[in-house]
């Protein structure tokens, strides 16, 4: 599949780019990538991702931005293991990543799609439900951290939202004040970051799999707005709550993930070809709108059951199951019908602890033996 296969690459870059950024710099091949102790990247740091001229004079100028990315796509990465950890698909990232060469490259990433695939397995081209959600939680994550370094004033060209200074309704009894969160500045940049690449493509507009990754973007983006919460404080006498300030705040990041997993679980299907704009796949529902905040996908995912190296799938093989589950991480579900091994394991705790005078707590050792159960 031609166009995939350059649309993966596509992807990659942005995927890389924040992979790179969030890279902990142990792994002794990644520490050219620079990112400091202090969080302020190293001049090398900009000039050597896989970005385009524009966005790299951006990251030169901006040079501060990249912790706000770095905890971007952690923010983003960890809610996607953390709401996948008990199916078939986990959204595990292949440790390949850590270990590739130093000089790990666009060229080198072009030489191969097989290393594509191996960074966020067969996810990264293949139009999934998954890549949906890939595409939403990392947009989200981008539009997350920055918002909070706006709001905890670590930005010259954004902070809280001033917009909602002296408002309110005093007779309401309630009046905004401390500091709201001020999406604007993240929801432009996450945009600029991670769809440009999409927007000056040739394959904008004429390639499904291009439109998919910006509409899901945003919904991503979509969703961070959706969950702003507006938390008070009282004041007046003793709790009397005469009189209340109010701000605006967005919802914690596993909240948002949590709204992203619900709209994977009802993702769209849309059809291959883009007639003016998105279609159903299903061609009863067509009348049915797609709404921003939807994930679209044009690819029915495979089952993930058994490792496939070339696509980077790693299988189920394995994997811990619950046997009295009746969930997607079931032995039956999980292990897709291949059965499972019982092994026990043997825990050992410090119990029944009891403070003695004086002054220690004396414990006793108590052993638990319990059934871990492993795919087949
Ligand atoms: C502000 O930015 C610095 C450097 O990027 C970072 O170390 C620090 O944690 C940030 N502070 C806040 C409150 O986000
Ligand atoms: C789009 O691509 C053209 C040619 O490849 C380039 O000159 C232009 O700067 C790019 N625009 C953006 C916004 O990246
Ligand atoms: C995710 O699945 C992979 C492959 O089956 C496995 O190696 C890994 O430990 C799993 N991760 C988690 C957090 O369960
Ligand atoms: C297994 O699933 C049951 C039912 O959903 C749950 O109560 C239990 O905590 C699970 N056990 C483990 C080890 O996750």
């Amino acid at each position: 599949m031609e166009k995939g296969t350059s649309f993966g690459l596509y992807h990659l870059c942005v995927l890389l780019t924040m992979l790179m950024a969030i890279c902990p710099c142990s792994h002794g091949n990644w520490m050219w990538l620079g990112v400091t102790s202090f969080g302020v990247p190293e001049k090398l740091g900009c000039s050597n991702l896989p970005l385009s001229s524009r966005q790299k004079e951006m990251c030169k100028k901006k040079p501060y931005l990249l912790s706000s990315i770095r905890e971007g796509a952690r923010l983003g990465i960890q809610e996607c293991k953390n709401q996948f950890k008990h199916e078939r698909w986990n959204c595990s990232i292949s440790p390949n990543i850590y270990s590739s060469s130093p000089s790990f490259s666009l060229s080198f990433i072009s030489s191969s799609l097989a290393s594509a695939n191996s960074v966020f397995g067969y996810e990264l081209s293949s139009g999934t439900k998954e890549t949906a959600f890939i595409s939403a939680v990392t947009a989200a994550g981008l539009v997350h951290s920055l918002t909070r370094s706006c709001s905890t004033g670590n930005m010259t060209e954004c902070s809280c939202d001033t917009s909602l200074q002296n408002g309110g309704s005093p007779s309401e009894g309630w009046h905004w004040g401390g500091c709201s969160d001020d999406l604007q500045y993240g929801m432009w940049f996450s945009r600029k970051f991670l769809d440009a690449p999409y927007k000056n493509s040739t394959l904008y507009e004429s390639d499904v799999l291009s439109v998919m990754q910006l509409h899901n973007n945003e919904a991503g983006r979509q969703a961070v707005s959706k969950l702003m919460t507006v938390d008070c404080r009282c004041h007046g006498v003793s709790g009397s709550c005469a009189v209340k300030t109010c701000w605006k705040s967005m919802s914690s990041f596993e909240k948002i993930g949590s709204y992203l997993k619900d709209k994977y679980e009802n993702s769209i299907q849309i059809a291959d070809k883009i007639k003016r704009k998105v279609r159903r796949k299903e061609k009863n529902y067509r009348k049915v709108p797609i709404r921003k905040e939807d994930l679209i996908y044009t690819n029915k995912s495979p089952n993930y059951c058994v490792e496939d190296r070339k696509m980077g799938i790693s299988g189920t093989h394995g994997r811990e199951c619950n046997r009295t589950s009746e969930g997607p991480d079931s032995c039956n579900l999980l292990c897709c019908g291949r059965g499972y091994n019982t092994h026990v394991v043997r825990h050992v705790e410090r119990c029944e602890c009891k403070f003695v005078w004086c002054c220690y707590v004396r414990c006793r050792r108590c052993e638990s033996m319990t059934d871990v159960h492993t795919c087949k």
